[in-house]
């Protein structure tokens, strides 16, 4: 199992604070944000980590990571730029090579937070997909793809920040392929955004019936608004704290 963080894009939404800083370099209490999902990936026991940045930081990522050896002695760290963000399924494209050997990968957004340890998910996982949900409030349903269950939680379908909501429950910014994902998402055309959209990506499983959803129980932040990055900062601080 290899692992990705995408930590590029524009972050549009947090100007002017990301005029000149990355959003996935921002504090959340004692760290900076991209800080919190590497950690899912090292503990689920991957040490091959790229990280997918926008040209502008790109130095300032090898500066705050360097080369992985900080976070273990087997943990190397490849960076990749993204010259636009095109797209959460684009990180598949540019993994291609890094996903030489036909491995499983873990895609984790750069600016999301989890309370659950992921690793039993990751480590047990074989073939097909997998995504992370979780309930959340009426008000966030249209800002996050959404996915429907059957009353055995199997998925039966996904859309991408809907006007009607069909369920409660969100796509985290977590997702476990198998080697298909590289094929799958070099077939998918981008959407009417300019996207290649993780949802298409995860459709393309779920055609398949290889998708599988975990529902996480803990805390999850999508650190992506001012209101959101202020609840990551307090939500750390009070775990640090709890130690
Ligand atoms: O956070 C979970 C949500 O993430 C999911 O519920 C949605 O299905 C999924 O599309 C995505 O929605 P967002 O609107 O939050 O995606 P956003 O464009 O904000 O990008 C998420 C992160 O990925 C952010 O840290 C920036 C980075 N990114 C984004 C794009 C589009 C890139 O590195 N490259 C990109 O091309």
């Amino acid at each position: 199992m290899k692992g990705i963080i995408l930590s590029g894009g524009s972050a549009t939404r947090l100007r002017p604070l990301s005029y000149v800083t990355s959003k996935q370099l921002m504090p959340v209490y004692d760290k900076p944000m991209i800080f919190y999902p590497l950690q899912k990936l090292l503990d689920a026991g991957i040490t091959e980590i790229m990280i997918i940045v926008a040209p502008d930081h790109c130095g300032d990522y090898m500066k705050v990571l360097g080369s992985g050896r900080d976070f273990g002695t087997n943990v190397r760290f490849t960076y990749e730029i993204q010259d636009k963000p095109e797209g959460l399924a684009q990180a598949l494209l540019i993994a291609e090579n890094f996903l030489d050997d036909g491995d499983n990968v873990t895609l984790l957004l750069g600016d999301n937070i989890f309370e659950d340890d992921l690793s039993t998910e990751i480590k047990s996982f074989k073939t097909g997909a997998k995504i992370f949900i979780k309930e959340v409030p009426e008000q966030d349903r249209t800002r996050f793809g959404i996915v429907e269950l059957d009353s055995n939680n199997k998925v039966l379908s996904i859309e991408e920040k809907p006007q009607q909501p069909k369920s409660s429950y969100a796509q985290t910014g977590a997702y476990v392929y198998d080697s298909q994902a590289v094929g799958a998402a070099k077939a998918q055309k981008p959407s009417p955004r300019g996207e290649l959209e993780i949802t298409d990506l995860n459709l393309w499983y779920l055609q398949k019936q290889q998708l599988e959803a975990a529902i996480i129980s803990g805390e999850w932040i999508d650190a992506g608004t001012f209101e959101s990055l202020y609840r990551a900062n307090t939500w750390a601080r009070e775990q640090a704290l709890k130690k």
